[in-house]
C-alpha cells in the first residue's frame, strides 16, 4: 500500500488509524513494538522540523529503525528515482519521502516494492491531516455537523484537508483568492467521497466571511509554500486569520495551522497565541498519528 494522499482510505480506515493513534498517545512509551525488525528510509528534498522528528520518534518508539537522507546526502537528481526505489526496496520496509514534485513520489511508488508514504509534496500532505483529524476529534469529540473554515492558499495542506474532511463528514469551507483554489482533481475526489457517504460538504468561496461565520474550526497555512515563487501578498491579506476573523467564528472555535507559520502574514500573534489555538497539539499529534498510520500499514 502506498500513501500518496488520503483518498486511498475509506471512512472506516481513517477511524481505525485515529483509534490506533489515540491508544498510542495514551501509552506513548510502553505500547507494543509493532515495527520490531522493520527499517525505513525518510528522504527530504526540502526542510522539515515536525515531520522529520515525529517520524523518527514514531518509528523508534514502535521498535523500528529509520534512516534519514537529506538533499545532498543521496544521489538525488543524478540517479533516477526508479533506481532509487528499486535499490531502497532491497534494504528497507518502507520509503517515506518529502519531495518538490508529486511526480517524484508517483515514480518512487511505481517502482518501489515496499510502501511509499508522502511526507509532503507540492500537491498533498496526508500525514499532516491525519494528525489534524486526531486533534479535531480530541477537541470536539465528533466530526459530523462541524463547520471548518480554511483561509488562504489552496495548497498541498488544503488539498489533503478537503479529502480528510470529506472522509469524516465535516462541512468544509475553503476561502481563497481567485486563482488560488485547491487542485481541481482533489475537489472532484472530495465531492465523490461526500456523495459516497451522504454527509459533509465542500464549499469553495472567495469570500472569507462566508467561511468564517459560525465556524467551529479555523485553519490556515502559509501563503507561499516551499519551492514556490513569491506571490502578491495584497491578494491574500483579506484571508488573514486575525482578531476580526476570529470574532466571526463560534466562541469555542479551534484555530489550526500545520506550522511553520509566518506570524503577521497568514495568522496574527494574538490569534495563534489565543486560547482557541491548538497548533502545538497538532504538532504533537503528528507523532501519534504517524504511529497509527504505520500500525495500519504494517500490522493491521
Ligand atoms: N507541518 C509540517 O509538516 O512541518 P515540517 O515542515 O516542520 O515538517
Ligand atoms: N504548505 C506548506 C506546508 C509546510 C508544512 C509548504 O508546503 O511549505
Amino acid at each position: 500500500m502506498h500513501v500518496l494522499d488520503l483518498d486511498i482510505f475509506s471512512r472506516d480506515d481513517i477511524y481505525k488509524i485515529l483509534e490506533y493513534s489515540g491508544k498510542f498517545k495514551k501509552n506513548r512509551y510502553s505500547h507494543e513494538k509493532f515495527l520490531k525488525d522493520k527499517s525505513f528510509v525518510i528522504i527530504f528534498e526540502k526542510p522539515s522540523t515536525r515531520t522529520r522528528i515525529s517520524f523518527d520518534l514514531a518509528v523508534y518508539e514502535s521498535g523500528g529503525h529509520l534512516i534519514t537522507l537529506n538533499k545532498g546526502e543521496f544521489h538525488l537528481g543524478k540517479e533516477d528515482y526508479k533506481d532509487t526505489a528499486k535499490v531502497l526496496s532491497r534494504y528497507v520496509d518502507g520509503i517515506i519521502a518529502r519531495v518538490f514534485s508529486h511526480t517524484s513520489l508517483e515514480r518512487l511508488a511505481k517502482y518501489s516494492d515496499v510502501p511509499v508514504i508522502n511526507a509532503l509534496s507540492d500537491l498533498a500532505h496526508p500525514c499532516q491531516i491525519l494528525a489534524d483529524l486526531l486533534t479535531i476529534k480530541e477537541k470536539k469529540g465528533k466530526f459530523k455537523g462541524l463547520k471548518l473554515a480554511y483561509l488562504g492558499d489552496g495548497n498541498n495542506v488544503c488539498n489533503s484537508l478537503i479529502l480528510g474532511c470529506a472522509l469524516v463528514g465535516i462541512d468544509c469551507y475553503i476561502a481563497t483568492p481567485r486563482g488560488y483554489e485547491p487542485n481541481s482533481k482533489h475537489i472532484l475526489k472530495a465531492l465523490n467521497i461526500i456523495e459516497k457517504y451522504g454527509d459533509g460538504s465542500l464549499t469553495l468561496t472567495n469570500n472569507p466571511k462566508e467561511a468564517l461565520e459560525e465556524a467551529d474550526i479555523l485553519y490556515t497555512d502559509v501563503w507561499v509554500s516551499m519551492g514556490e515563487k513569491e506571490k502578491d501578498e495584497n491578494l491574500f491579506k483579506p484571508y488573514q486569520l486575525n482578531k476580526e476573523a476570529l470574532e466571526l467564528a463560534k466562541d469555542d472555535c479551534i484555530v489550526m495551522h500545520c506550522l511553520p507559520a509566518i506570524r503577521g502574514k497568514e495568522i496574527t500573534d494574538d490569534v495563534i497565541d489565543s486560547e482557541n489555538s491548538v497548533v502545538y497539539q497538532q504538532a504533537e499529534n503528528r507523532l501519534h498519528a504517524q504511529k497509527g498510520l504505520l500500525k495500519f500499514i504494517y500490522d493491521d
